[in-house]
């Protein structure tokens, strides 16, 4: 089976980028068959960090139908074994409207892809897109700034991630869905209430479309302040949203992070001794973790 993971935040710049390369890389050295599709559609750049400055193809083809299967638009590296890469559009005016048909096909054929993990960089923001990317995997990992304002991004990014995810929940259940699609929320309990109304006993059904909706965080240039901040933002996560956000690490401020960057190679590859890459090591040792419990949870006995 394949484990499907996406990183996503409410702010740009974050880091999410340069944290899913790495990842993508370090999971694909413990053996696994990776696949990173970068499906930023405002700004994808992870083709960059691998020093792709002019992928021949890019996700884009397969979007407009010049090739027909995801396989082609799929690179792989004579240096990373086990990796394979989908580079994003840099077409952004045609691949931002993708249509509903569009993004089914796009998810559908994201499925099909042969790997032991799927990763997969929905670029920043509380677009649709980037909301359903998010939510289309089986995991999440949201990366935020210490700062108060990216930290407030993060609890809006998803507190919409988690509106979507419930009124998802609904699609088949005809007449409360369609009644609650033609609301505009903006909080959760809202959803929640409005539910109840349209038919008793929805409430905890829409709170059980959150049951495993963990995403995993991390803070990314962490500092000594942002102990204070994360705890506030889970206790803030816990209460308003009902759900948990486990963490997953930190990363601190590391200068060779730009370094690599400027030599387009993934830190873990370039310096995986300085402190960042040691962060990041630890990370992927559990998001291994993870997979493995994931995978053997979804295993039929
Ligand atoms: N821990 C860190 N220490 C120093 N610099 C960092 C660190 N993490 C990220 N950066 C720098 O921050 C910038 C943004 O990183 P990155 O592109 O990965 O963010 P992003 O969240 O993917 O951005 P976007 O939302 O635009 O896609 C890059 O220049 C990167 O080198
Ligand atoms: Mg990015």
């Amino acid at each position: 089976m394949t484990v499907t993971i996406s990183i996503g935040s409410g702010k740009g710049g974050t880091g999410k980028t340069m944290v899913i390369v790495n990842l993508a890389l370090l999971l694909a050295k413990t053996g696994k068959k990776v696949c990173l599709v970068d499906l930023d559609l405002g700004g994808a750049d992870a083709h960059i960090l691998f020093g792709l400055f002019e992928p021949k193809r890019t996700l884009t083809d397969f979007l407009t139908r010049k090739v027909e299967s995801i396989d082609d638009v799929i690179h792989t590296f004579y240096s990373f074994q086990g990796l394979q890469f989908i580079p994003g559009t840099g077409n952004t005016l045609q691949t931002a409207n993708l249509s509903y048909q569009e993004k089914q096909r796009l998810l559908r054929a994201l499925s099909s892809i042969e790997a032991d993990v799927l990763l997969i960089d929905v670029g920043a923001g509380t677009n649709y897109h980037a909301l359903d990317f998010f939510m289309f995997s089986d995991l999440q990992i949201c990366v935020t700034l210490p700062d108060p304002t990216s930290i407030m991004d993060l609890y809006t990014f998803l507190q919409l991630a988690t509106i979507r995810k419930v009124l998802g929940s609904f699609l088949s259940q005809s007449d409360v869905g369609i009644f609650l699609k033609n609301h505009n929320f903006t909080t959760l309990n809202e959803v929640f209430e409005l539910a109840e109304k349209t038919r008793e006993g929805t409430k905890a059904k829409a709170q059980l479309a959150l049951k495993y909706f963990h995403p995993l965080l991390i803070v990314n240039r962490d500092g000594a302040d942002s102990k204070v901040n994360k705890f506030k933002m889970r206790k803030m996560v816990a209460k308003y949203l009902s759900i948990d956000i486990p963490e997953l690490g930190d990363i601190p401020e590391d200068p060779k992070i730009d370094e690599s960057l400027k030599t387009y190679m993934p830190v873990c590859e370039l310096y995986p001794k300085s402190p960042a890459a040691l962060s990041l090591k630890a990370i992927a040792g559990k998001v291994d973790k993870i997979i493995g419990l994931f995978a053997r949870n979804d295993t039929p006995n």
